[in-house]
């Protein structure tokens, strides 16, 4: 095991104060459950709390400044679009990316696979191409890759992974060298907590003639990294409500010549120039792929979020959940009975800690946590083929942030050790 140096409760103190200041922006970690259970909020990873200024960000616009963007010449409007537009700058400022028109939103990281499973898939694979994923992904970047190939009878490649509970890299280069047409992986496993190396594996993909499809959902709000650090990418997407923003919008950055040669995937308001009887002309980048009215709100919201993450710093973000990730790997790897699913090593893993233990089940173990205010997920993750890879129906999962306290990592050991003992 490679555990961070400090990992007892006195390598602590050096984070305490700014914690402790932290969870004053997210109110909702003060409240109890159950009565007075104090609550013990470890399920960031299917969705993170809000700070006040995620909210107050939402509320002022929608009490203050609301109207439909992109429609009006009126002040409003013209004030919302630039707010709206001006997301797409954050989002460039907090990644490192140049052109703003490369920004896309979408309704999540689901809608945004789907988006270039129907926008580039349909338009470039063909029978008998191939299209690789592998054995950790999320259904969102399964299914649609699936169904794709199904849909055109192209050949759909599961890249398993090796007992560290990484992907098989001498799988994948031999896979390469059939020349793909498509590659698409997790940067962060929602299940494992494992980091794929995403540079070497969009490098090797690149020179096999792939495009390059990142699934962000998990990394975005953990490790600090510029769109450049992945390599040569092509598509790279994540939902806001993971990274402190709201529900019902997420992002994809992708390369302008790649968005240029798909279709839209869906028809109406924003995304269209001009429509006659026979044809319809569709807008340029970025709203081509936004039809309808967007989520302009939520588009600030997620800004509001990404801003007070680069307030707090990422690099401090990831120091800190590092300590905490390995503080909980060394209290939860000591209970009897406990085995955890995903590498140890925590150069290769981020804070979503997956475990099962004998002789519980995972939704009941979820339970008993729950009863003294610990709020966990326990299932299949969305990521059934991973599981049934894993021989398992199903994990508990605790997952961290940067506004959980060793002590809450305690009450989760504690909580569990008295589980053991009424199933024993
Ligand atoms: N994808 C989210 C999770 O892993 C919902 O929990």
């Amino acid at each position: 095991m490679n555990l961070h140096p400090e990992t007892s409760q006195t390598g602590f103190k050096s984070y305490q104060k700014r914690i402790h200041d932290i969870r004053k922006d997210f109110p909702i970690l003060g409240r109890q459950v159950h009565g007075n259970k104090k609550l013990v909020f470890l399920d960031s990873a299917a969705s993170s709390q809000k700070p006040t200024s995620v909210i107050e960000a939402m509320d002022r616009f929608y009490f203050e400044e609301y109207a439909n963007v992109h429609r009006g010449v009126y002040a409003l409007s013209v004030r919302a679009t630039e707010k709206y537009e001006e997301v797409r700058v954050k989002l460039g400022r907090f990644f490192g990316t140049t052109k703003e028109h490369e920004w896309i939103f979408g309704a999540g990281t689901t809608a945004l696979i789907n988006l270039i499973a129907t926008g580039w898939g349909e338009r470039h694979v063909q029978a008998g191409d191939e299209i690789v994923v592998t054995r950790l992904e999320h259904h969102a970047n399964f299914v649609p890759w699936q169904q794709l190939c199904l849909r055109k009878k192209a050949k759909f490649t599961i890249i398993e992974l090796t007992d560290r509970f990484e992907v098989d890299l001498e799988a994948y280069v031999s896979a390469l060298k059939r020349g793909p047409k498509l590659v698409a992986f997790s940067h962060m496993s929602n299940v494992l907590g494992t980091v794929n190396p995403v540079a070497k594996m969009a490098t090797m993909a690149k020179e096999a003639g792939a495009v390059v499809v990142v699934d962000g959902a998990q990394s975005v709000a953990h490790l600090p990294f510029k769109m450049g650090d992945l390599g040569p990418i092509d598509f790279f997407v994540f939902s806001a409500h993971k990274v402190l923003g709201p529900t019902g919008i997420g992002a994809m950055w992708a390369n302008e010549a790649v968005l240029k040669q798909m279709d839209p995937y869906q028809f109406g308001g924003d995304m269209i120039l001009k429509v006659s009887d026979d044809v319809t002309v569709f807008n340029g980048l970025p709203t081509k792929f936004e039809a309808g009215t967007p989520n302009f709100v939520g588009a600030v919201g997620l800004a509001a979020g990404l801003e007070y993450m680069q307030e707090l710093g990422r690099d401090w973000i990831h120091d800190y959940e590092t300590f905490l990730c390995a503080y909980a790997l060394e209290k939860l790897t000591a209970i009897r009975g406990l085995s955890i699913k995903g590498p140890m090593d925590l150069s290769r893993r981020g804070s979503v800690i997956s475990f099962t233990v004998d002789g519980i089940h995972p939704h009941d173990l979820a339970t008993l946590l729950d009863l003294d205010g610990i709020s966990v997920r326990a299932g299949h993750h969305c990521a059934q083929p991973l599981m049934n890879t894993l021989k398992v129906a199903a994990t508990t999962r605790a997952s961290f942030s940067f506004y959980n306290l060793p002590e809450e990592v305690d009450a989760l050991v504690n909580s569990i050790e008295t589980a053991r003992k009424v199933f024993s």
